[in-house]
């Protein structure tokens, strides 16, 4: 396979190098272009540009694959836990018995949230999104914890991590209970990761709190699944962000705020709500189906599409599978599952769909079993951004540790020429 691509402009020619990556694929370095030809590339939502190498998450939209540092993302959802998940997309390798219980101490040791934080909770009015309550607390760490700005070691680093993977869980629950009107809590560090935020979200007040095995099992599965998914909106907004030199928590907060839009992972929240639409509109897909087709009207099947994958998203496989097991565990007999089942169908054999290769995303199913352990729907994002937060680091990690330099795209301007200042009286 070549190493250069040779670009003819005008009388110019110019060599281009070609870097391969370990999955062969190849990309043009265009570094040169504008040194040598005065040129730029342009590429609006960067549908064909690669912004970084990353040696994180490897994903082929064509056949559907999804692995996280060389792992299937279906054998990590299967035998996996989040946190040796969070482990292995953050520090490169699974952690042996040893590691795992120093990660796990560490974040323990780092999950009690400053007792101001709540103030700053209870200032906000009850019907706030609670994806803007977290995107502004966990910027609002930064003012507690100011160490976690200047990460200028590895030490550092690590130091930042596990602050924010211990208190992280600790907003998400005390947003959701404050939704609630339910008193807030911090665990107990007796409890595994994902076993104590089902207690910091689920335990009542007057009773005791057990953890729930096919609950817990679906949760694992969900956030291990939406751990990291390379160079998303959300993802590249984080590395963008601390490519300035931002601190881990300024990164991760400008993250969530850019995941909360219904075309990123606010889709899960826009799937439920258009599902109960069709249910309460009498529960005609076909209906919603010509709408999603139709070109004057702004509806679009939620939960379809994916930039990436032009094929089945893995993730949108396991999920359906687990949404059958934990409605079945937990004898939920939901009637939106069943009108997510047959839209899936019309869709996967409509013309629309099949041509423009629209497959049911990670969100598709993902609000199902949100609701049916309990998960109020406008918690449906912040529960992915709880998963999404390994993958964010690792990311704003690699970035930093890569000495990448600060990102700043360039533009071709389309904008009036040189003009002289008007006066407001003769304009
Ligand atoms: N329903 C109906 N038509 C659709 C849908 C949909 N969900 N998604 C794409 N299309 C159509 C577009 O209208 C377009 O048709 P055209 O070629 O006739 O103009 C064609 O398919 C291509 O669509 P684009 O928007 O150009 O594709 P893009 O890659 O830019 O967008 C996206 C991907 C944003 C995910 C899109 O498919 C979408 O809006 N889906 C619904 C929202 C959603 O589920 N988002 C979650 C994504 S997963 C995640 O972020 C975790």
């Amino acid at each position: 396979m070549s190493t250069k691509a040779t670009l003819n402009y005008n009388d110019l020619s110019i060599d281009l190098p070609v870097i391969t990556g370990s999955e062969n694929e190849s990309a043009i370095d265009i570094a040169a272009l504008r040194s040598g030809a005065n040129l730029v590339t342009i590429d609006p939502g960067f549908k064909n540009t690669g912004s970084c190498e990353s040696a994180i998450t490897f994903l082929d939209g064509d056949k559907g694959i999804l692995r996280y540092r060389g792992y299937s993302i279906e054998e990590l959802a299967e035998k996996a836990s989040f946190l040796e998940v969070a482990y292995l997309l953050i520090f490169g390798e699974l952690p042996n018995t040893e590691q795992l219980e120093v990660f796990e101490n560490d974040i323990k040791s780092n999950s009690v949230v400053d007792e101001d934080i709540k103030k700053i909770i209870d200032a906000f009015p009850k019907a706030a999104h609670p994806m803007g309550v977290l995107a502004s607390l966990t910027s609002a760490l930064t003012a507690f914890n100011p160490s976690s700005v200047n990460v200028n070691s590895e030490a550092d680093m690590y130091k930042a991590i596990v602050k924010i993977m211990g208190k992280f869980p600790v907003l998400v629950a005390w947003t959701m209970r404050k939704t609630q009107g339910l008193p807030i809590d911090y665990g107990d560090k007796n409890l595994d990761y994902v076993g104590n935020i089902m207690k910091m979200m689920f335990g009542q007040p007057n009773e005791g709190f057990k953890v729930n095995p096919a609950v817990k099992e679906a949760l694992n599965k969900l956030l291990i699944l939406h751990a990291d998914h390379e160079q998303n909106c959300s993802t590249s907004t984080v590395r963008i962000v601390g490519s300035s030199h931002a601190g881990l928590f300024a990164s991760l907060s400008a993250g969530i705020s850019a995941l909360w839009g219904p075309l990123h992972g606010g889709a899960n929240q826009a799937v439920l709500e258009m599902l109960e639409a069709i249910r309460e509109d009498g529960g005609d897909t076909a209906k919603f189906m010509m709408k999603a087709k139709d070109k004057n009207d702004p509806f679009r099947l939620m939960g379809f599409g994916h930039r990436v994958y032009k094929n089945f998203d893995p993730r949108a496989r396991i999920i359906k599978k687990a949404a059958d097991e934990v409605l079945e565990d937990l004898g939920i007999d939901d009637p939106v599952l069943d009108i997510a089942k047959s839209l899936e169908k019309e869709a996967l054999n409509d013309p629309y769909f099949v041509d423009r290769k629209l497959y049911p995303n990670v969100d598709f199913y993902s609000g199902i079993i949100y609701r049916s352990l309990g998960i109020p729907v406008q918690m449906f994002t912040v529960m992915f951004a709880l998963g999404r937060l390994p993958g964010w680091i690792a990311q704003w990690r690699e970035m930093r540790l890569g000495k990448e330099p600060i990102g700043r795209p360039r533009q071709i301007y389309t904008g009036a020429t040189l003009r002289s200042y008007v006066d407001i009286s003769h304009r």
